[in-house]
């Protein structure tokens, strides 16, 4: 039996890999202020067909629940975030700050950096309509990634505007019920043959490609790069009008982060969404609203490609998993006492193992290396006494059976485990 396509098993470097990645997520949203929340992994299929547009609606893991329910697995957070702030959203102060690290399911062709799982980080911003937050939120999405060790060398926030284009397609006099097809046609031009994007275009060609190729200016996007600039970011961020997202509810900002080589797929995207709340709730609660979304594929990918951030990587790996102590059962006549001892040592806070049954002292010691201990206790023949010995220095000490806690405390000064 195998995973099914697109499906990953995550065995314990994979998941201490993905620890590594939350823990740095929640890390820098504490740090901008945002707070925590989650909502279900499934919902009723009309949030998204609704609300996301077309591409992910042909993505979605629906079935008919035992409820006759049309369901879906969650193929993205902002329609569930949307409907929980309709419903909430008197019981908070604005702006709300939220975020959310989750699973979620797009029935894609399975490729690089796109399977049929992933998981995301969600930031977003409700309630706040001022140019500020559209900065604030990109600072957000690209201290996250300096977080992991990456730098302007390696990625990039494209940022581009939705009203540049809903502008241009009005001064078209392009019907408004075909819009959503057309910027969903921009948005996929990178990634189609120019005559494909030229013949769903049809006699919008041509403008769109002018733009294309001159490159769309836009005030409003000058003044996002100054505002990143004044903190230091502007090294981070291009401006580039063919970015214009595939779903549907974006109305201003929208922008897409990826790795400067232009190898792999998107790391994160995202943009305001103005009316989605509005829609959601037939008009009963409107606020403006922004956010976006990092997927732990692709970043997996380029933390992994780089040296520096795949050291950083690595080291937390192994850092999740080490021990602190491990007992070694000479003689087995010793093992009730050692198990006395290191009960009282796991109660203290500290990372113990020991051998379940018998073993060779050699093959004991190995163990504790391999769990990387700082140090070995060795129950045998010197019983009542412990010998301790420190593994970095290979240093050895006799201690008294009853002074091991208060000696064991040494070792671990530096970082006593709470
Ligand atoms: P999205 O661009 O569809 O945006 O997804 C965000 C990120 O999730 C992508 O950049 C990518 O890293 C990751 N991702 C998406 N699909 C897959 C997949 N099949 N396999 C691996 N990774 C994937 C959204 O989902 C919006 N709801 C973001 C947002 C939040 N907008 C406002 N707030």
């Amino acid at each position: 039996m195998q995973t099914l396509p697109g499906f990953r098993d995550f065995l314990p470097e994979d998941c201490a890999a993905r620890n590594y990645i939350f823990a740095r997520w929640r890390e820098i949203s504490h740090r901008y202020g945002f707070v925590e929340w989650d909502g279900p992994v499934l919902e009723p299929t009309d949030l998204y067909r609704k609300k996301s547009g077309a591409e992910i609606v042909d993505q979605l893991f629906n079935f008919t629940d035992k409820g006759e329910r049309e369901v879906s697995l969650r193929p993205e957070l902002t329609p569930t975030l949307a409907r929980v702030i309709a419903a909430h959203e008197r019981a908070f102060k604005k702006p709300l700050k939220w975020f959310s690290i989750g699973q979620f399911f797009r029935y894609e062709k399975q490729q690089r950096g796109r399977l049929r799982e992933h998981y995301q980080l969600n930031c977003d911003i409700i309630g706040e309509s001022d140019f500020a937050a559209d900065i604030e939120l990109i600072a957000l999405c690209i201290d996250i990634l300096r977080g992991f060790g990456l730098t302007e060398k390696d990625f990039v926030v494209r940022i581009s505007d939705r009203e540049f284009w809903t502008d241009f397609l009005r001064q078209q006099e392009l019907p408004t019920d075909r819009w959503e097809e057309v910027l969903q046609t921009i948005d996929k031009s990178g990634r189609e043959p120019r005559e494909k994007t030229e013949e769903k275009l049809g006699a919008l060609a041509g403008p769109v490609f002018s733009i294309f190729d001159k490159g769309g200016r836009s005030g409003k996007l000058d003044r996002l790069v100054d505002g990143l600039g004044a903190r230091g970011l502007a090294g981070f961020v291009d401006v580039d009008v063919k970015i214009v997202r595939g779903l549907a509810y974006y109305t201003g900002t929208v922008f897409e982060v990826f790795d400067r080589a232009g190898k792999l797929r998107a790391i994160a995207g995202g943009g305001r969404y103005d009316n989605l709340i509005s829609q959601l709730s037939d008009g009963a609660i409107s606020m403006p609203a922004l956010g976006f979304a990092m997927g732990d594929v692709v970043l997996g990918e380029l933390l992994r490609e780089r040296d520096a951030t795949r050291a950083q990587l690595e080291s937390a790996i192994k850092d999740q998993n080490k021990i602190d102590i491990y007992a070694v059962i000479a003689k087995e006549e010793r093992r009730a006492d050692a198990l006395e001892q290191i009960q009282a040592l796991r109660d203290r806070g500290y990372r113990v193992d020991y051998p379940l049954t018998s073993e060779k002292v050699g093959k004991q010691f190995q163990n504790a290396e391999n769990a990387s201990a700082r140090i070995a206790l060795l129950y045998g023949d010197e019983w009542p006494q412990v010998k301790v010995k420190n593994l970095a220095t290979r240093e050895e000490s006799l201690i008294p059976g009853e002074a091991l806690l208060d000696s064991v405390a040494k070792f671990f000064t530096v970082s006593a485990p709470v």
